[in-house]
């Protein structure tokens, strides 16, 4: 893998806020993937960072905290000393308290000081939801809340449909939804902005795309981590608000989503709306839980709180109707790696059956698209083996490792988010409607997982047996450990 500079153009020169700026979020995600754009020359010395901090924190405190974060672009060689330092030249600490105003004046100084119609200002709340409504109405009270001014938010948007209208209500009570930039960090992730390339800029898959030729969908994100110190938010969230109701149905949206007019924020988020307003409400059969053994030890308590769970979503509208999309997520499973598998239909009539040795049915064609980690698409096909002894047929593999074919590094998912939030980009974010559509289908999910205990399953397996599959006749297909 090379890490060279890339073609990447530079963004106009803006005011990013960071709220939360010495938090969790920031030293693992924000500023390493600023670093990672600076060093790639897209901010200019004329960006500015700011990071608020309610603690009394100042640049060298902040820099020895980042840099551990920072570390994979020291190895690579690409980050020097000398740049490091004209890095965090352009940032700067405020020390200030979100949730009542004090210390914003000198934040209010410095952005004014720039200001001007063509210099964004974006507001970054890696804050706890809680805070979101205080935050921008500090913000208008303080005059920044102007045209210019762009806020960034993150899940949890809520914990059911009712609380995430409430947070809705509060960030339009400032700001349109023009000026919202909510992240859901998978469609920052570079393997699945190139799930909407593959299907609309390759006939040979969009022409299959459908129910005629489509047998089923399976996505699998499987995690070997646990809840770790995340034990007290993760509990009263569970896999199914943690990953399902964003980041799993976003990945169903892209698969299952009809082309846009055109490749722009609204006509591709309007795409994704229709599928999110397609899938058939669950029924019980249609939905399976589990909890890895050891989880009420961790969290010190006991809890019914889902750490796996799987669903057989139907998507009803002409294309997919007939479809099954299987979908799965846990912690503390066998493997790391996350995987969408389209298993085509059969060919309607084999004319190799007769001929003794295997069936065309015993190798469907199958399309596997590797999300993370080890980021590309494999093709299974059927070829003749090789050599005397008849018409055999066997399995074997187009591969496009994206690591070998692109010899370039992947950046984070969020470098690419911040990057769009700075040029007024909002194709990879998520809209009001299309999160309140996410919930309406997840909140009667919720009341019955109320009632169901889940399955306990061994850590490092993957995870509770479940019978969706087998109910109709179908197998989950578990990530390959030996993608290469
Ligand atoms: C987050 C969830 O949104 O996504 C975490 O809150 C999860 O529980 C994480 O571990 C997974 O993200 P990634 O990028 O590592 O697949």
């Amino acid at each position: 893998m090379s890490v060279t500079p890339s073609s990447a153009s530079k963004l106009p020169a803006s005011d990013y806020v960071i709220f939360g700026g010495t938090g969790d979020l920031s030293f693992r995600k924000i500023f390493p993937a600023f670093f990672w754009r600076y060093l790639d020359g897209q901010l200019t010395d004329d960006f500015r960072l700011f990071a608020t901090s309610r603690r009394a924190f100042n640049i060298r405190d902040f820099a020895e905290a980042l840099r551990p974060f920072c570390q994979d672009a020291f190895a690579s060689g690409y980050a020097t000393e000398e740049r490091w330092q004209a890095f965090l030249k352009i940032i700067q600490i405020v020390i200030m308290d979100v949730a009542n105003g004090d210390g914003v004046g000198s934040l209010v100084t410095q952005i004014k000081e720039k200001a001007n119609i063509d210099r964004p200002t974006i507001f970054y709340l890696a804050i706890a939801p809680s805070l979101f409504g205080s935050a921008v109405q500090m913000l208008k009270n303080a005059g920044l809340a102007s045209p210019q001014a762009r806020l960034v938010v993150e899940k949890p948007l809520g914990n059911d449909s009712s609380s995430s209208r409430t947070i809705n209500e509060k960030l339009t009570a400032v700001f349109n939804e023009s000026q919202i930039y909510r992240i859901d960090h998978y469609l920052g992730k570079e393997t699945v902005q190139n799930l909407m390339v593959l299907r609309f800029a390759n006939v040979i898959f969009e022409s299959l795309w459908s129910n005629q030729h489509i047998d089923h969908v399976q996505i699998t994100v499987a995690e070997t981590i646990g809840v770790g110190k995340r034990a007290d938010y993760y509990d009263r969230f569970g896999a199914t608000r943690d990953m399902v109701q964003n980041h799993l149905l976003q990945l169903v949206c892209l698969v299952a989503m009809e082309p846009p007019t055109y490749f722009a924020a609204d006509q591709v988020r309007d795409e994704k709306l229709r599928v999110l307003r397609a899938l058939r409400p669950l029924s019980l059969d249609d939905l399976a839980l589990g909890q890895y053994v050891g989880y009420r030890e961790e969290l010190g308590e006991a809890s019914n709180t889902e750490t796996y769970v799987a669903m057989r979503l139907s998507i009803d509208n002409w294309r997919w109707a007939g479809v099954p999309f299987y979908i799965r997520t846990g912690k503390k499973l066998e493997q790391q790696a996350s995987e969408i598998i389209v298993t085509f239909k059969n060919l309607a009539h084999d004319i190799f059956a007769k001929s003794g040795g295997d069936k065309l049915s015993d190798y469907p064609n199958r399309l596997v698209i590797r999300l993370q980690p080890s980021e590309g698409l494999r093709l299974h096909m059927t070829s003749k083996q090789p050599g005397p002894g008849g018409m055999r047929l066997s399995p074997s593999d187009l591969n496009l490792s994206f690591e070998e074919t692109f010899e370039e590094r992947l950046p984070d998912a969020y470098e690419r988010l911040l990057m769009d939030t700075a040029r007024g980009n909002q194709t990879l974010f998520m809209r009001g409607d299309e999160v309140m559509a996410a919930w309406n289908f997840i909140d009667p999910i919720l009341a019955m997982s109320a009632n169901i205990a889940p399955a306990r399953y061994v850590t490092g397996s993957m995870g509770p047996d479940d019978t969706l599959l087998e109910m109709d006749g179908r197998q989950w297909i578990d990530p390959d450990q030996d993608w290469r």
